[in-house]
């Protein structure tokens, strides 16, 4: 699981969006945390979970969510694994496939440029060809287990 460099100075501009009327994305809010938490932890697990608790921790957020008529669709987290990296982010898998995930992407991306940074990292990246694609993410050499090496597991429910 390596790490992804984007060059954020070069984000595709003008892109049509796929996305149907029925899909907003836009910045989380504080008050939406433990509704947003647990939707993410049923779905990705502890680890995400907490980062995504991390990301609700400063104002604002730094978690971008997508709702689909007006339900929580997917999300994407930014400056939370460590400075200047995106991530973690999913999309319910009963929508995927229908441009949420790739809007996600772009609109936290846009908020980090807008935050000053040149470059974002893309931690531990499992698929890698929808990032190389999305924003021409290229792989970082030597970069696996990077900033995970060491960390504790999640436990095992019920233990
Ligand atoms: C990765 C993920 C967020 C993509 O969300 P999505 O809403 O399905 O993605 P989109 O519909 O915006 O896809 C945009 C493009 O990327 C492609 N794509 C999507 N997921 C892909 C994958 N896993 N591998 C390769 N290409 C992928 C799509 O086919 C689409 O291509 P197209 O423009 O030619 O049609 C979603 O699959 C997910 O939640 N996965 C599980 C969690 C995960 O792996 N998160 C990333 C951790 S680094």
């Amino acid at each position: 699981m390596p790490d992804m460099l984007v060059r954020l100075y070069a984000l595709p501009e003008g892109r049509a969006s796929r996305l149907g009327p029925d899909v907003a994305i836009r910045r989380a809010l504080a008050a939406e945390r433990r509704i947003v938490v647990p939707w993410i932890e049923e779905r990705f697990g502890t680890l995400w979970a907490g980062e995504a608790e991390a990301a609700f921790s400063s104002t604002p957020t730094r978690i971008h969510v997508a709702l689909c008529k007006g339900e929580l669709a997917g999300f994407a987290c930014h400056d939370v694994t460590a400075l200047g990296f995106f991530g973690p982010t999913g999309v319910d898998q009963a929508l995927r496939g229908r441009g949420i995930g790739e809007a996600l992407l772009l609109e936290s991306l846009s908020a980090m440029r807008a935050a000053g940074y040149a470059y974002a990292i893309i931690g531990g990246v499992g698929p890698a060809e929808f990032y190389a694609r999305a924003v021409g993410a290229v792989e970082i050499p030597d970069s696996t287990p990077g900033i995970y090496a060491d960390m504790l597991p999640p436990e095992e429910s019920g233990s």
